[in-house]
Parts: C-alpha cells; structure tokens; sequence
C-alpha cells in the first residue's frame, strides 16, 4: 500500500500570521489543499496528516474528506521538528508499506512528480528516495551531500551548513519514499542535537545510509514544483507561479485572458470557450462563466454562476446567478442570493440584493433593488428605492410582469405593483398599485405666478 505522511503541524513562525501556515491561502485554496489533492491524484490510498496547535481548524476545513489526522503535541517540553512530526504517523504505518513523505507548505507539487518519484524509487530498488532540485538561489533549503556512487549520504540544513555544503545547489524538497519499516527504524534513531534543537526527518537518510542502505535522489527539472512558503514572499511566490497554471489552463481549453499577468482566477473556477477576459478582473471561489462572455474592467466574481453571453463591466458580483445575455455594469453591484434572468440590463451604480429578476427587466441607472421579486419586461427607472428595511425587520417587494415604476420613486415593502402597473416619477407607494393602474405618489405642484418680482429678488 502507497501511505502519505503529509507534515502541516508546524508552527511557520516565519509567516508572522495568528493562522497556521498550512491554511494560507494560493489562489484561492489554503497551501495544504494542493498537497493533499496531488497525493490523492498519484493513488496514495492512506494520507496521514499530521496536525499541530491549530489542529481542529485544520480538520475542519477538510471535513468529510478521506483523510486520518494525527496531533503532532506542541508546546513547552514537547521536542519539535519534521523528524518528531513523523513520529506521530509511526504506530499506523506498516512495515510492507511505501511511505511518502509530503510537506504541506509545498502546494506547487503535481501528482504527476509524485508518480514519477515512486517509480523513480520502485525501479532503482532504493531504500529511501528523495526528491530533489537545482536551485541558483539554495538559501534556506537543506542541501544534497552526495557519496560514493552518486549515492545520497546525508541532506544538511541551512543553519548547520559548512561554508562548503552552503555552496552546494542540489536541495532537499522535504519530499521523500521510503520503505515503511527503514523509516520507522530510522525515525527511532534521530536526535535533536543540532542548530535549532529540532529533530529534523532529513537526518533519517544518514542513519540508513550508515546502515549501509541505497538511498536515491530524484531530480526534478521544474524546481518551481518544489518551492516551499516559509514566508509571505515566499507564499506571493508560489500564488504567482500557480495563478499563471490556473490562467495557462484556461487559455489552453478556448478562454481568452488578454493579459494573463494581471487577471486573477483562482483554483475552483470554471469557464467556457471563447470567453473573453480582460486585465484587472478576478474571479473567485466556487464560480462557473459560460461560454462567449465578455468580462472587463474592475470586476470581481465570487462564488457565482454567469451564463453564456452575459457582460459584467466594472462591477462585484457576489454569490448571484446571471441569466443569458444579461450585461451587468459598469459600477453595479449584485449583492448575495441575486438570481436575474435572461437580457436583463443592471447598470450604472445600481445594487441588488437577495432579490429574483426575470428576463428582459431592465434597471439602467443607480438603482437599489433589495429582498423584491420582479417579473419579465419591467422598467426600474433611475434612482429607484425598494425600501426593504424599517429599522428592525426586513420585507419583501413584488414588481409584476411589464410593469413601470417611474425614476426617483420609493417602493416602501411590504407592497406589491402588479403587473402592468405604472408608477410615476416621484411617488413613494406604500400601497397596492393594481393591474394597469397609474399611481402618482406625490404632493401636486403648485404654480405661484409671478412669486420672483413680489419678493423683490429680481433687480
Ligand atoms: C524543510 C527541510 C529542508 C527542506 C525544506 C523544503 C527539515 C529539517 N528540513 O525545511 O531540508 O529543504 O523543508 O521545503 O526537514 N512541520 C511539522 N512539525 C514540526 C515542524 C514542521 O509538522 O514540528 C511541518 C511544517 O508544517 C511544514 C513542514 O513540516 O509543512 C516543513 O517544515 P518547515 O519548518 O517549513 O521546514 P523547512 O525549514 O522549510
Ligand atoms: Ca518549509
């Protein structure tokens, strides 16, 4: 059996965050979602991850997932460090079995690397495999001590590096295989007598290689899969090189990005051919564009459905659905649980809240539109108010098929236009407008004749 033990009970101290490292976000998804996702995708069966202090948030998040957490113990006279973080998976290993070793602060790592690592390791016959890289810039990773044969003999951290080993540009990627029982024996073996009183998993390789087993390393090519977050530099790093995979698939399946530098489109997102994307907008969460869409400007999407030949322009679409061939913006705003319908037109500064929209509707200029229900063909002239809210509750507005509420008007919910109903500019309607009723809700205007020379103000 393929066993992972995936390392995300570090304390990332580095990151200088109240959240633990591993559920820092890329793209989109916390750092440890990637891991966990490519381990699944290379057929390991079992994934043991090893929590730490934030431990129940991090099964949380991965609630209903077939995972096994182990608590790595933390704090004060609790030893510290990937070799103790290992520990904790020993009594659920078998001897039979291949262990990978994942860390989850490396969410660049494909399923395809990890695939090839095992095979790497299962032809060669090794005992232990690492997975290695060259890097111009090795600061911060342990380095690749290489013996006799090309043999690995031991890795060697950053802080008890010799000027010598510090020259050194093959890294450890904190990725390794090895048989199930070395790695128990040798996990039993390390100590903490080292640079940061850690115990660290890289000096199991050195206590098998002293055994006189053959531990192999597996080069990757593309180093940018091995990049760790330690960092915040580190974590920008990584959302640069994973949005530009993301944006690279999307163009890949018939999506146009203009300018894939500057469009941000995180990992859950779905889009459909010949779509057309412009610099500035992101789109995020759990979001599905159709096909033919045309989508510009300071636009974000989250969490939303948009369906085929819609336009959203300058706008923040929020947990909404957006019909067919519907144009949206620019500077509107469709607040959550937004359904519109199909060549609806929502324009300029106009805001909609938890309300259904039908087809055809249109709302053009600086509208808000909250908790209402309004039907096929209406007009929502400028300026138009569903006053949804008297201070403590909030209430509901009907707006019937082929209406027309004039601009600048109040619907005062809970109300209802029917349909056909003609509101005229100005009114505040607190009542009832019946099937092809006008209602003109407004104080008469008075004309005074001459009213400017009785007062004297024209010279
Ligand atoms: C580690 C490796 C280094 C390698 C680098 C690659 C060791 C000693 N060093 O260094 O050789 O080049 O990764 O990215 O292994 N963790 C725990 N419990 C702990 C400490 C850490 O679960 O007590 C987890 C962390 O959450 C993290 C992973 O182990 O996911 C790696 O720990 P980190 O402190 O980031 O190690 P590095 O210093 O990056
Ligand atoms: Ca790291």
């Amino acid at each position: 059996m393929n066993v992972s033990i995936i390392l995300a009970a570090g304390e990332g101290t580095r990151m200088k965050s109240k959240k633990t490292k591993v559920l820092h976000e890329v793209c989109g998804k916390p750092l440890l979602d990637y891991v966990i996702r490519a381990s699944k995708g290379a057929k390991v069966e079992k994934n043991i991850v090893i929590v730490g202090r934030d431990g129940e948030q991090v099964k949380g998040h991965f609630k209903g997932e077939n995972l096994e957490f182990k608590t790595q113990p933390m704090g004060e006279g609790h030893p510290y460090g990937t070799g103790f973080a290992a520990m904790q998976a020993v009594p659920y290993i078998e001897d039979s079995s291949t262990v990978i070793i994942l860390s989850g602060d490396t969410p660049l790592i494909t399923e395809d690397t990890i695939e090839k690592m095992f095979n790497y390791h299962r032809e060669n016959n090794f005992d232990g495999t690492v997975l290695t890289t060259i890097l111009e810039e090795p600061t911060g990773y342990g380095r690749i001590i290489r013996g006799e044969g090309g043999h690995v003999s031991k890795i060697v951290e950053e802080r008890d590096a010799n000027p010598e080993e510090k020259a050194i540009k093959e890294i450890n990627s904190g990725i390794f295989c090895f048989r199930g029982k070395l790695l128990k024996y040798a996990l039993s073996k390390i100590d903490n007598e080292n640079a940061q009183n850690e115990y660290y998993l890289t000096d199991v390789i050195e206590v098998l290689k002293n055994e006189g087993y053959k531990i192999g390393a597996h080069i990757i090519v593309d180093s940018n899969e091995i990049h760790g977050v330690n960092s915040r530099r580190q974590l920008a790093f990584c959302e640069e090189i994973m949005r530009r995979r993301i944006n690279k698939r999307h163009m890949d399946d018939g999506v146009t990005i203009v300018n894939p530098d500057n469009t941000y489109i995180e990992d859950g997102v779905s889009i459909g051919r010949d779509t057309i994307i412009y610099p500035g907008v992101s789109i995020k969460g759990d979001t599905k564009i159709g096909e033919d869409c045309v989508i510009s400007g300071d636009t974000t999407i989250i969490d939303s459905i948009i369906q085929p030949r819609v336009t959203i322009r300058s706008s923040l679409v929020e947990g909404s659905i957006v019909g067919q061939g519907t144009t949206i913006g620019p500077y509107a705003h469709l607040r959550p649980n937004s359904k519109i319908g199909e060549n609806v037109s929502i324009g300029n500064f106009v805001e909609v809240k938890n309300s259904n929209i039908k087809d055809n509707t249109k709302a053009n200029h600086l509208a808000y539109i909250g908790d209402a229900d309004i039907g096929h063909n209406v007009n929502i002239g400028c300026a138009v108010v569903f006053v949804n809210y008297n201070g403590k509750e909030k209430f509901r507005t009907t707006v019937g098929d082929n209406a027309f509420v004039g601009s600048n008007s109040n619907l005062v919910a809970p109300v209802e236009v029917k349909s056909w109903g003609y509101v005229a500019a100005g009114s505040t309607i607190t009542k009832e407008v019946k099937e092809g009723e006008l209602s003109i809700a407004r104080a008469r205007q008075v004309n005074i004749p001459n009213w400017v020379e009785r007062k004297g103000l024209k010279k």
